[in-house]
């Protein structure tokens, strides 16, 4: 008898004794698939034999007044695109099946992660994210789940949603896609006119300004998001932030060399966009 008295201790055991490699990845969607999607596909077979895609549109994630009625829905194009990508399942529930009666249970982030960034100007949204990802995962038991560095702090709710409640996955992270003038590639970009997609590109300029500026030793952190801020509102876009944060917790660095990302989110027109950028 194995006597474990860590938690990887026992997992690793129990690994090995399935058989060693992770049997399943998992890359949760809401559909619309575009190339960011695409290349989590395609890292996820790295990772496992199975490679299991979802497709739903989590009302819980949306406040009132977003956009889940007019989140663009494109299933047949989707599933072609997985096809080509070699992924070997899809899981594409109704809304009926995925809450057949109100979601009583949830997965609610701690307030020090939810209270912040988007989560402060979207009330409620990781908490939706977290427990429809828990359900996805206790529904497919992936070994690997893959999520894009485009959502940054969705990637950091998971992450710690994992440690903090034990699940024996792994989470890995993607880099952004971008299109070639930089604009991250998002769903919602196909909300844009073709007058807002041309200046959409500020976002990534912005960001890659910041980043070089503090690469090069600037400190003054609060004058560079102050001045992000007001470029932004400037050329006429109507920023919710622009924050330079630890990449360790997302909280205002603590110390001066502490890894850093800058994370923005700004509205154009009537679409909101984000992005980030790692330092
Ligand atoms: P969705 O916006 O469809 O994104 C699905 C996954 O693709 C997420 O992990 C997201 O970070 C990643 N992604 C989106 N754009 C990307 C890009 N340009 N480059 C790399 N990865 C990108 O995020 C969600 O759906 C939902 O919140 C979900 C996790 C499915 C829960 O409902």
């Amino acid at each position: 008898m194995l006597i474990h008295d860590t938690i990887a201790g026992l997992r690793a055991a129990l690994k090995v004794s399935r058989g060693g490699t992770p049997a399943i990845a998992l890359v949760p969607t809401m559909g619309n698939l575009h190339e960011g999607h695409i290349a989590l596909m395609t890292q996820a077979r790295g990772y496992a034999d199975t490679v299991v895609a979802t497709i739903f549109v989590n009302r819980l994630q949306f406040r009132p007044g977003e956009d889940f009625e007019k989140y663009p829905r494109t299933f047949q194009a989707d599933c072609e695109k997985l096809v080509a990508a070699g992924v070997d399942h899809l899981f594409a529930p109704t809304e009926a099946e995925m809450y057949p009666r109100p979601q009583g249970f949830h997965v609610v982030p701690p307030a020090e992660l939810d209270g912040t960034l988007d989560g402060e100007f979207r009330p409620g949204h990781f908490k939706g994210v977290a427990t429809v990802v828990m359900k996805l995962f206790q529904i497919a038991q992936p070994q690997v789940a893959l999520f894009g560095k485009k959502d940054y702090q969705q990637l950091m709710v998971i992450r710690n949603m994992v440690d903090d409640l034990n699940l024996p996955i792994e989470i890995v992270g993607g880099e952004t896609v971008r299109a070639a003038d930089g604009l991250a590639l998002s769903s919602r970009n196909g909300y844009l006119s073709t007058a807002e997609r041309a200046q959409a590109p500020r976002l990534y300029r912005l960001l890659t300004r910041i980043a070089e500026a503090l690469r090069t030793g600037r400190r003054d952190l609060a004058t560079l998001e102050g001045n992000a801020m007001a470029e932004l509102s400037s050329a006429g876009w109507a920023p919710d932030y622009v924050a330079i944060r630890s990449r360790r917790d997302l909280q205002p660095p603590a110390d001066s060399d502490a890894p850093l990302v800058v994370l923005a989110a700004a509205r154009l027109g009537s679409t909101r966009l984000i992005d980030n950028l790692e330092v």
